[in-house]
C-alpha cells in the first residue's frame, strides 16, 4: 500500500523490522491497567512472539504502523479489520499507542486518516469499534473521532489469571 501522510505522521505497512518498537510498546502497555480490557489480553511479551506478530502484521494491510514523520520513530499501530456482513462493507477500527507518545493528539490524527482510508479507498459503508467504558482515553478518542454509541453491554472482554471474566 502507499503510505499515508498526515501533518505529523506516516502510516505505513508494517515491516518485520518494526518488532523492537512494537515490543517496547506492548511491554509498556502491560504496565497500563487498561490492557486487561483488551480482547487480545494477555498480549505475549517475549521478543520471539512479538517478532512473529510483526511478521504477521507485515504480511497484510489491515494492521498499519504509525511513525513520527520527522524521526521515523514507531509510536503505535492502527488497524481496520474487515467484518463478515452481508450486503454491507464494514470494518472494525483498532488502535494502540505507546504510552510515551500519548496526550499529543497522535492517535486522533492517525485514526482520522484511517477513517479516510476506510470510507475512501476501502469503500466502507460503516466503521465500528468497541471499547470498555472504563477505558476513558479510548472513549474520549472515539468521541473526538465522531463515533456514535450504539449501546452498552456487560460481558467479559478477557479473563484474569484465575479465568474470571474481566468486565469493562
Ligand atoms: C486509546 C489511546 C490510543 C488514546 O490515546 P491519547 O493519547 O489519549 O489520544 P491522542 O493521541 O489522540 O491524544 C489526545 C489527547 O491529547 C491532547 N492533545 C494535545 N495536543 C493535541 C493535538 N495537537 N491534537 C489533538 N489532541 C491533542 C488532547 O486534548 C487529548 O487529551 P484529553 O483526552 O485529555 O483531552 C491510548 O490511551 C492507548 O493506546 N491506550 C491503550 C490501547 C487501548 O486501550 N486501545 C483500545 C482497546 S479497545
Amino acid at each position: 500500500m502507499t503510505p499515508m501522510e498526515t501533518e505529523r505522521l506516516i502510516i505505513r505497512q508494517f515491516a518485520e523490522g518494526d518488532w523492537p518498537g512494537l515490543h517496547e510498546m506492548i511491554v509498556r502497555y502491560h504496565e497500563f491497567e487498561n490492557a486487561a480490557y483488551d480482547p487480545t489480553h494477555p498480549w505475549p511479551t517475549a521478543p520471539e512472539e512479538i517478532r512473529k506478530i510483526a511478521a504477521w502484521f507485515a504480511s497484510g494491510e489491515s494492521y498499519l504502523a504509525v511513525c513520527l514523520k520527522d524521526t521515523g520513530r514507531f509510536i503505535g499501530f492502527v488497524c481496520l479489520n474487515p467484518l463478515e456482513k452481508e450486503g454491507s462493507r464494514e470494518y472494525n477500527l483498532g488502535y494502540i499507542f505507546d504510552s510515551n507518545y500519548r496526550g499529543q493528539g497522535y492517535a486522533t490524527e492517525a485514526c482520522r486518516a484511517m477513517l479516510g482510508r476506510a470510507f475512501g479507498e476501502l469503500q466502507a459503508d460503516q466503521v465500528v469499534t468497541g471499547t470498555a467504558t472504563s477505558n476513558v482515553p479510548s472513549v474520549r478518542l472515539l468521541h473526538r473521532l465522531g463515533f456514535r454509541s450504539t449501546g452498552e453491554g456487560r460481558f467479559a472482554l478477557s479473563r484474569d489469571e484465575w479465568e474470571r471474566g474481566i468486565h469493562g
